[in-house]
Parts: structure tokens; sequence; C-alpha cells
């Protein structure tokens, strides 16, 4: 049997153009997505917890979880011992379902990318897993999250491997030229969802806040 390509609602998220688009697209998704993600063996939130545990102490608060979705990582982050996440998300129909968790302290329905409504330093780390992907935050969206993340905080995310190729490893060469991080940690290139004919694979990045 062969795999499932990327179609219906993946591939309709990854050609979106604008973020309304995304955010209704993914607003639809929302009560399927679980399922969806677990059938293409989904991998990002394992990926993105492994290396924040590996980062950041234990109990370590708060912590973002930027473009959280159904909230995957918010119920998986309470086990591991960090009692404080909130969850931003432009979709209001994937807060509805992580709200439904109840494990999040906090949710914000915002957009990645611009003027966030933080203060500065404001978290211990942010997190972020599938968010920085072909048609949906590029490279610019990390300014953002430095801004509200602690000196010696860690933000922890993945990026399509093209992606980071394309822009995102010169961005964050600027970042540490300029003192605002460093790159803590690189993964290998993996593929993020293996039962999904298609899928290009994607690496895990630790940047440090100086
Ligand atoms: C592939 S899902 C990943 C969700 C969750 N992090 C996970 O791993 O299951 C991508 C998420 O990013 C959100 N998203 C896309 N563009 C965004 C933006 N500009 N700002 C905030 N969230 C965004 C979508 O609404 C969606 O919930």
């Amino acid at each position: 049997m062969s795999k499932p390509q990327h179609e219906g609602h993946l591939g309709a998220v990854y050609s979106a153009k604008q973020p309304e688009e995304i955010a209704a697209l993914y607003d639809g998704w929302a009560d399927s997505y679980d399922a969806d993600m677990s059938a293409a063996g989904y991998r990002h939130p394992s990926i993105c917890t492994a290396l924040l545990c590996r980062h950041l102490p234990r109990g370590a608060e708060p912590i973002l979880d930027a473009g959280a979705g159904t909230g995957l990582m918010g119920q998986w982050l309470e086990i591991l011992g960090y009692p404080h996440v909130e969850a931003l998300d432009i979709s209001k129909g994937m807060l509805a379902v992580a709200r439904q968790k109840g494990v999040y302290k906090a949710f914000h329905q915002h957009a990645l990318g611009g003027n966030l409504p933080f203060a500065d330093d404001s978290f211990a780390a942010v997190i972020s897993a599938g968010v920085f992907t072909t048609g949906h935050v590029g490279s610019k969206g990390i300014d953002g999250l430095i801004r509200i993340c602690n000196p010696g905080g860690v933000i922890v995310l993945t990026v399509k491997g093209s992606l980071w190729e394309s822009e995102f490893a010169d961005h964050v060469e600027t970042l540490e030229r300029e003192k605002l991080a460093t790159l803590e940690e690189l993964t290998p290139l993996y593929v993020s969802m293996p039962d999904e004919e298609g899928t290009r694979p994607s690496r895990g990045v630790v940047l440090k806040i100086l």
C-alpha cells in the first residue's frame, strides 16, 4: 500500500499565501489534526521536546509554545516538569482544541512574524514545532521571539531543511554576529512525517539568547 501524499489539509496549508488564509485552513482542520498527524507518524513535537529538555532546566518557566496548534507539546511539557506553558497560535480553531487539553496557563491568538503582545524578556524559553516551514513563518520571525525571551533562555524550533539552507542559516549567523543569540544545536536532517509520501526533511534548531 502506498503512503498518503501531501493532499487535503496538509497540501492546502503549504500552498496558502496569506496569514488569514492559513488561519482559516487550520480552523477547518483542527478537529481531525491530531488523528491525521498521528497517522502520518508526526515527529516534530517529540524532537522539540527532547531538545528543550536537553537545554532548559526542569521547572523553568514560563514557556511559550509558539504556533501551539492543538497542544501536542503542551501535554508532554507538563509531564516533563515544566509547569507553566502558554499557547500562541494564529488559528482560533486550533487553540480551541488545545484549550480542551487543560494544560496551558494562557492562550494568545496572534500571528508570529510581527509584533508580539508580550514585554521584553517575558519567557524562559520559546518552543515552536512545525511552524517555520513552507508558507508559514520566515526567518525574521525569530527576531520577535528573541525579544520576548530572557537572556540565558532558549528558543527551540524546527525548520524545513531547504529553508535552513536558503535563509535561516544566514539569519542565525547574523544573530550570532550581532551577539543576540548563539546556535547551541542543529540536528541532522530528519523527516517529520515518515508515513506521508513526499515529506521534505527538516532540522531541529536550538538558540541560546545572549
Ligand atoms: C503544522 S502546525 C504545528 C502545530 C503544533 N506546534 C504541532 O506541532 O502540532 C502549524 C501551526 O502553526 C500555526 N501558524 C501558522 N502560521 C502562523 C503564524 N504566522 N503565527 C502563528 N501561528 C501560525 C498554525 O495555525 C498551526 O497551528
